[in-house]
């Protein structure tokens, strides 16, 4: 067991009972060695996304990018309608040139890259798109991009329209909001398999490519320079296994767009326990993984955030534990196939896990954040009295307006998809704040009592050492970390 796990478990053992697949689906993620971070980075080759992407806004959107190794690059983005990704409404098809540059010294194990765009064409999958997209250029520019589409253009299937031209000076793709900066930010990593599943596969390490994300806010989004990743593109030859549209997003390009194949739309079943599947990043920056429970008969929930300092998640600097009730849920109108909710925080236990988080904790105003001058690294303590903790940015009690999606993977595993948290560090506390994205997806562990997931061989458990059954006193929550990320940076 790698120490900071047994630090956890030596911790809190006896607060809290993990289920055996929760406690070995973070034993699997805390296991750093079968994760490694390239670099620098090798971009060169074709690289997918393994499922329906959902951006701010929201656009739903499934992207293949190719990397060449003169630097040139062709990236196709196909947008859709619906969020299933199967009704397409226009692709662009994007060439230039990227330069990495220096590792990142805001984002730890990011690497800077600049980028050149030459030219973005756009194709249009129906009449309407057609009309709706060139209305909103023709607005923006006032007249100026008027000559990207004639007037009076009907629309016919595979024309393809320039909206930008390096050579011509012309750029028209503002209206949609487009840029290209997710390519300043790239992390490339590998993940080796477990010894059982490559026995069984035959197949060892899967490549992903980490891209900046994009501001949660549309105004801010085309000067937004990213310090966090979107959803993880995978490499078209190294991808998980099985990946039923990996090939369909493989094959496309601007005038065949994926369609994908249709999934059942899973219910909101929130009950059980949900755990990180890798290590979360933050943008402004944090690294963290969560654990929270869901009760769905009295619609409590308590969530437990371990943060680091570290792009893997090794070196732990704070554990956040936050609970409160929940609002029944309403299917969301403004992004199709979310939930809305609300959250509200009434209680919250910190524990300091570093020195440098004890130390700042302990220098806090009195009153302000637990009892003055009794912190100490391991040791918890409840800043529900001192109604959150300034030094962290959190307040008690506090409300937050959410967005929930479920979703099966292909192992038969749900997944639990949270709002993205608002780019600028700010909570979503009001309802025009909500949330129009996800953030990366949590996995059901353990669900309504009896209901196990189907994914993990029980001998492989075995192995790991499942016959142990520490107690393990989890981990974090969503909505003061940005805040904290600030706190944090300024300590620093
Ligand atoms: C764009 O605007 C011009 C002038 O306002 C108008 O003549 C033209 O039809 C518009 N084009 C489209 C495609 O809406
Ligand atoms: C809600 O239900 C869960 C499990 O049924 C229980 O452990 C918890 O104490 C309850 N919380 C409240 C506030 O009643
Ligand atoms: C916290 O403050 C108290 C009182 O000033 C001091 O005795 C203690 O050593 C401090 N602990 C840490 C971890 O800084």
């Amino acid at each position: 067991m790698l120490p900071e796990i047994c630090l956890i478990i030596s911790l809190h053992a006896g607060k809290l009972r993990w289920e055996p697949e929760c406690q070995y689906q973070l034993r699997h993620l805390q296991d750093s060695a079968r994760i490694s971070a390239l670099l620098p980075p090798r971009l060169e080759g074709h690289w997918i996304s393994t499922g329906c992407e959902v951006r701010p806004g929201p656009e739903f959107l499934t992207r293949s990018y190719l990397f060449y190794s003169n630097r040139l690059f062709k990236a196709y983005q196909f947008y859709y309608w619906d969020p299933s990704c199967r009704e397409p409404s226009h692709s662009l098809v994007i060439k230039g040139k990227l330069r990495l540059r220096q590792a990142s010294w805001i984002t730890r194990g990011a690497t800077e890259a600049d980028y050149h765009l030459h030219k973005v064409g756009i194709v249009f999958h129906s009449q309407r798109a057609m009309q709706e997209i060139s209305a909103r250029i023709n607005q923006t520019s006032g007249g100026g991009c008027s000559g990207f589409l004639p007037a009076g253009r009907a629309w016919a299937p595979g024309v393809l329209y320039e909206l930008l031209s390096a050579k011509e000076g012309q750029d028209c793709t503002a209206a949609l909001g487009f840029t290209m900066h997710e390519l300043s930010l790239v992390r490339v990593e590998k993940h080796y398999q477990s010894p059982l599943h490559t026995q069984l596969s035959g197949r060892r390490a899967v490549e992903e490519l980490y891209l900046g994300d994009i501001h949660t806010k549309w105004s801010e989004r085309l000067h937004y320079r990213p310090t966090g990743y979107q959803r993880p593109l995978q490499s078209a030859v190294h991808h998980t296994h099985p990946c039923p549209v990996c090939g369909i997003i493989y094959r496309a390009d601007e005038h065949h767009p994926p369609i994908l194949p249709g999934k059942a739309e899973l219910p909101m079943q929130l009950s059980g326990r949900w755990v990180s599947v890798q290590c979360e990043i933050r943008p402004a920056v944090l690294f963290l993984t969560r654990y929270f429970i869901f009760h769905g008969t009295n619609r409590t929930w308590e969530g437990y955030y371990y943060h680091y300092s570290d792009p893997l998640c090794k070196q732990p600097t704070f554990t956040i534990y936050a609970s409160g009730h929940y609002t029944k849920g309403v299917p969301s109108s403004k992004v199709r196939g979310g939930t809305e909710l609300a959250f509200k925080v009434t209680h919250a236990q910190v524990t300091p896990m570093d020195q440098v988080s004890a130390t700042m904790l302990n220098a806090s105003e009195p009153g302000s954040c637990g009892e003055t001058g009794s912190w100490s690294i391991g040791m918890e303590q409840d800043i529900t009295l001192t109604n959150g903790c300034l030094a962290l940015g959190i307040k008690l009690p506090h409300t937050e307006y959410e967005l929930f999606k479920m979703e099966q993977d292909t192992k038969e595993r749900s997944l639990l998809f949270i709002g993205e948290r608002p780019t600028d560090g700010s909570s979503p506390d009001r309802p025009d704040k909500r949330p129009t994205s996800y953030q990366a997806p949590l996995v059901q562990c353990a669900g309504a009592p009896g209901v196990f997931s189907r994914h993990i061989s029980p001998r492989y458990l075995g192995k790991e050492g499942n016959d142990r059954n520490e107690a393990l006193r989890p981990l974090p929550m969503a909505f003061l970390l940005s805040l904290m990320a600030l706190q944090f940076l300024r300590w620093d």
